[in-house]
């Protein structure tokens, strides 16, 4: 038994036989950043090992920079680590306002009088939620359970004005930062999807804490609790084992979920009703239906079109009773996977770039030194890159720009030099990052394309496009489709419907018509897989290059060519 303290957090942990940092990191709370959930491939747990003695566990776990990674070094000595600010998961930039729209309050709580005092009445199975003197108040909680993030409202179901709005990252991250990482933390330990269900408890009961300090309120007064979020979130939430969903061909239960806020642990009223967004598919969940309500694609007769991008990508079209769905990887170079400098919208990401008479300006979130660049900083990159001919449409580099360098053989554009940087170090971006954000954008792309091909559709058939999820919130879609990600739409209206999945969980906690459009839009949303389809291989192989093919990005090509 030895142990481990991490600075700067002071924290203090004992670990034994081959417990690795990342493992001690994980077990009293230090989140280092770990997009590959420890396999040494994403190069972001970095620390700096300040006293003790370790045992490297690969080759690749010693960095040039003299830093280890966390998840290939284990401790034989007391330690003292130090998790440098790169490695840290700090508050990311959430984007957490749904579009609500104002509709008329139906919820599925009602109140009747019975001898002086009040019963709380659930509309679904007619059974009596609690008892309470005359001058209460019902509250509800609309929750999306992001991967990444979770957010909460807290709302006056005898009003629907929204009292109190919390989100906070999600405790699971320090098992992983993707689903995949999580799903494999379940099956390398037996009970993991206990640890994940507690953890994601324990990240809604502190906002709900926050929520009800803010509004003043109490969490016994929460009497009904709607969520959305992707099937693996959803299952996780319940308590279920996610093991299955390593397996290709593992099929989720379909439909809504129920379950009692007390056998989840909630901080509510004991006998709160908890309802879920139904989820459709293994990697179809709540939080795309969540989008399909809010954007009112349900409702249309004109053919629409819906794109989450997240840390999977899930494309959507149909209209009023019809929606074909797919999903593929979603964009996570622009997160920080495969990009050296890559990180997620949090403080230090560079999130705007514009190069100007050959001068890269930038605007950094929180207004500090840059230390990295996230999704939307690294797509205006590459569109800068493109139109000032920095790059070429292969996303090679020229070594016509002051700023193109060669090291150690290879070529990579310096972003922000030294001097200016948070971390003292060049930010930089090489070929082989470019490579990996044109397999990224290439995959959008092609989604969307190979989808339309499904549905015997074009560009110009769509009426009306919808943007959803944070990181689609934020990027400049100018340069999403300068860059070849998503193709131009000559008759569609774009619109950005910001959080679905909150939203989503919003509507249908105020409203209890919407239980039925949801089950409804679950019912007639049809999935395609796509991955190994030849026309999405097709289509993927000819979107790996700036833009992309002509007959998608018409004035893109007639602005370069
Ligand atoms: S390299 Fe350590 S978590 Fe990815």
């Amino acid at each position: 038994m030895v142990t481990v303290i991490f600075e700067p957090y002071g924290r203090k942990v004992e670990v034994t036989g081959n417990e690795t940092i990342l493992d001690a990191a994980m077990k009293c709370g230090v989140v280092i950043r770990s997009i590959c959930g420890g396999k040494g491939a994403c190069k972001k747990c970095k620390v700096r090992i300040d006293k003790g003695e370790v045992k490297l566990l690969s080759e690749e776990a010693k960095l040039e920079d003299g830093t280890l990674l966390a998840c290939q070094v284990v401790p034989v000595t007391d330690c003292v680590v130090y998790v440098p600010e790169e490695s840290r998961l700090g508050v990311q930039k959430v984007l957490h306002k749904g579009k609500v729209r104002p509709e008329e309050l139906d919820p599925w709580v009602r109140k009747e009088y019975k001898d002086g005092k009040v019963v709380i009445i659930y509309r679904e199975d007619g059974r009596i939620i609690d008892e309470r003197d005359k001058d209460f108040k019902p509250l509800g909680l609309a929750i999306d359970i992001g991967s990444t993030k979770v957010v909460t409202y807290l709302v006056d179901l005898e009003t629907g004005k929204i009292l109190a709005e919390a989100y906070d990252i999600n405790k699971q991250v320090i098992y992983g930062d993707d689903l995949m990482s999580r799903i494999e933390y379940c099956i390398r330990n037996k009970d993991g999807y206990k640890d994940l269900h507690n953890a994601v408890i324990s990240c809604i009961n502190d906002l709900i804490r926050r929520l009800v300090a803010m509004s003043r309120t109490k969490v016994a007064d929460i009497v009904h609790v709607v969520a959305a979020g992707n099937t693996v979130m959803t299952y996780l939430f319940l308590g279920r084992d996610v093991r299955g969903f390593a397996d290709a061909h593992y099929e989720v239960e379909k439909g809504s979920y129920r379950a009692n806020a007390r056998d989840l642990g909630l901080l509510t009223c004991k006998n709160a009703p908890v309802y879920c967004l139904p989820c459709v598919g293994r990697f179809l969940g709540g939080d795309i239906i969540g989008d399909i309500l809010t954007s009112g694609m349900w409702k249309s007769d004109d053919i629409q079109l819906l794109i989450d991008i997240g840390t999977n990508t899930h494309v959507v079209v149909g209209c009023r009773d019809w929606y074909i769905a797919t999903t593929g990887p979603g964009a996570t170079t622009f997160e920080g996977y495969g990009v050296r400098y890559g990180m997620k919208a949090m403080e230090g990401a560079i999130e705007r770039v514009v190069i100007r008479d050959g001068k890269v300006e930038y605007q950094v979130i929180g207004n500090v030194k840059p230390i990295g660049i996230c999704g939307s900083g690294l797509i205006d990159l590459l569109a800068e890159l493109f139109v000032n001919k920095i790059i070429d449409s292969q996303g090679k580099l020229r070594k016509n720009h002051p700023n193109v360098v060669e090291r150690n053989g290879k070529l990579e554009f310096i972003v922000v030099p030294a001097s200016e940087s948070g971390t003292g170090k060049d930010i930089t971006i090489d070929e082989q990052d470019i490579k990996n954000l044109l397999e990224s954008k290439a995959s959008v792309c092609a989604l969307i394309t190979t989808l339309l091909k499904k549905v015997r559709l074009d560009l110009s058939d769509i009426k009306r496009v919808y943007i959803c999820g944070a990181f689609a919130n934020y990027l400049d879609l100018n340069n999403a489709v300068k860059i070849g990600m998503i193709p131009e739409f000559p008759n569609a209206e774009i619109e950005y419907i910001g959080n679905g999945s909150i939203a989503g969980a919003y509507l249908v906690l105020t409203n209890y018509k919407y239980k039925d459009v949801v089950e409804n839009i679950a019912e007639n949303l049809t999935y395609i897989e796509m991955i190994n389809d030849s026309d999405f291989v097709d289509e993927y192989i000819a979107a790996t290059t700036i833009p992309g093919k002509k007959e998608y990005f018409p004035t893109v090509w007639s602005l370069v060519s």
